[in-house]
């Protein structure tokens, strides 16, 4: 691989499994909250439970929100907890989290969860069509951080209502963006062909510093200039 420059190639570990459970042993600290969402997950909603975030993406989502003193959140696609649960703990006792999301059965367990966890005080689940949610937020540039991880076609609006109302220094979380490596493919449709379109686009927005980590399924953290 030469990135169209001469340069050496950098070290990289291969993804294995074993790499990964690796990672996962020494990187991510899992409480009983995380376990029983990544366990009742599974229980209740079998293979859907493949929409969690990673345990390490977590983490980082987690240590982010602390490195950046994050007080106020909001989540785009909430599912059964997980993400909003790597936040919410990452905020002070005072801090707030938003989650949007359709679903009520899915966020029934979230809730539990977030109970468990002791930071259900610190989270406000709307329930409906996410970009209702959001435009419906004060015009106001005070989200310190916020996680996009709801329908893909819909990012492109969610990042541009979030990123208005997020401060200088904030940072938008964007999940997926590698959709299994599909958005190589360039006869790939939906979702896909919404990612390979958006991830270009914020490569060049220079409203934002970005980086793209091949952290599971691809991780965009992009910090607003
Ligand atoms: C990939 S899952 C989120 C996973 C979650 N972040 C986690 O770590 O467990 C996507 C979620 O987006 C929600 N969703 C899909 N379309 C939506 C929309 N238009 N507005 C709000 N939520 C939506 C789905 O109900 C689903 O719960």
């Amino acid at each position: 691989m030469t990135y169209g420059m001469d340069v050496r190639e950098p070290m990289r570990v291969p993804q294995s499994a074993e790499i990964i459970d690796y990672v996962v042993r020494n990187g991510a600290r899992l409480d009983d909250a995380h376990r029983f969402l990544i366990d009742r997950t599974r229980e209740l909603f079998g293979d859907r439970a493949g929409m969690q975030i990673a345990p390490e993406q977590g983490a980082l989502i987690s240590l982010l929100t602390r490195l950046i003193g994050a007080r106020k959140a909001v989540e785009v696609g909430t599912f059964t907890g997980y993400s909003a649960l790597c936040i919410a703990t990452g905020l002070p006792a005072d801090g707030e989290l938003l989650c949007c999301d359709i679903s009520e059965e899915w966020t029934g367990l979230a809730r539990e969860g977030w109970r468990r966890a002791g930071v259900d005080d610190r989270i406000r689940l709307r329930i409906g069509p996410a970009l209702d949610t959001l435009r419906g937020l004060p015009d106001v540039a005070d989200i310190d951080l916020s996680f996009i991880d709801a329908d893909k076609p819909g990012y492109r609006a969610y990042y541009e209502e979030l990123l208005r109302r997020t401060r200088p220094g904030g940072l938008i979380l964007l999940d997926n963006v590698l959709f299994g490596g599909r958005v190589l493919d360039p006869a790939a449709d939906g979702p896909a062909a919404a990612l390979r379109e958006l991830n270009p686009a914020l490569a060049a927005d220079d409203r934002v510093d970005l980086v793209v980590l091949p952290l599971a399924d691809g991780l965009t953290l992009a910090r607003k200039r």
